[in-house]
């Protein structure tokens, strides 16, 4: 399987990247996920990639097309990959396309979550994740059994530095202008499948494969 998950800010990506990777047997490519790994490490990247970060905008593209398609050359990605986050930009996808055509494959599907404002700056608001593992939870929708503690290996929880309102408003707007127009570009591919995101994760999950297989 060769997909991109796509959906604004807050949509459900990563919830239900976590699910598809094990379903798929995939490794999850995530470009917001290496970026914060980075700025963890302290490196150049993370750095430089902060900066954007933190006002809610995009990393530029020269930067964040080096690192998929290092990513992508690794050999783990030959039998398929879910991308999270990238493509963003028209640039990204045009880059992309170029990648995947060196590399003489193709994608299987897009899958676009959809959710409105109100509910993804709820969502955004009230997330949650874990220092150790990256597990992501809710204060409301997906709350820890025990508060501010990791279910999964009982790290602390902590709240993403770009999830404060501002941010969060913020990151809706670059979203409408620069990745909504995306949803056109792999709708004329005939690659595009549309889910509702406002449903319970694991709904949502099911949604997600029967429009894939
Ligand atoms: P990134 O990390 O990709 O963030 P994002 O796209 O803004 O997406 P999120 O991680 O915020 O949300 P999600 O859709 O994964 O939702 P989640 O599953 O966590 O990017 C961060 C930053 O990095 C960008 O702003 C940019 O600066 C930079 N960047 C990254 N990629 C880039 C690129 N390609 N180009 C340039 N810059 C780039 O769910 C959200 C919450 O809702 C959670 O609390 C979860 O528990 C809850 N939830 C999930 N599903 C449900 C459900 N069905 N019902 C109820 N609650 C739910
Ligand atoms: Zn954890």
């Amino acid at each position: 399987m060769r997909m991109i998950l796509m959906g604004p800010p807050g949509a459900g990506k990563g919830t239900q990247a976590d699910l598809l990777i094990e379903h798929y047997h995939i490794p999850h490519i995530s470009t917001g996920d290496m970026f914060r790994a980075a700025i963890k490490e302290q490196t150049a990247l993370g750095m430089k990639a902060k900066e954007y970060m933190d006002a809610g905008g995009l990393v530029p593209d020269e930067v964040t097309i080096g690192i998929v398609a290092d990513r992508l050359a690794q050999a783990d990605c030959q039998n398929g990959f879910l991308l999270d986050g990238f493509p963003r930009t028209a640039a990204q996808a045009d880059a992309l396309a170029k990648i995947l055509s060196d590399m003489k494959i193709a994608l299987d599907g897009v899958i676009n979550i959809e959710l409105g404002e109100a509910d993804l700056l709820e969502r955004l608001t009230g997330r949650r994740v874990c220092k150790q593992c990256g597990a992501t939870f809710h204060t409301v929708f997906n709350a820890p059994k025990q508060q501010d503690v990791c279910d999964k290996c009982g790290g602390a929880l902590y709240q993403r530095s770009d999830d404060t309102l501002e941010t969060a408003q913020n990151r809706l707007k670059v979203y409408n202008t620069q990745t909504e127009p995306l949803i056109a570009y792999y709708n004329n591919q005939g690659l595009l499948k549309r889910i509702q995101g406002d449903k319970e994760i694991k709904q949502v999950f099911s949604n997600v494969l029967s429009v894939l297989e």
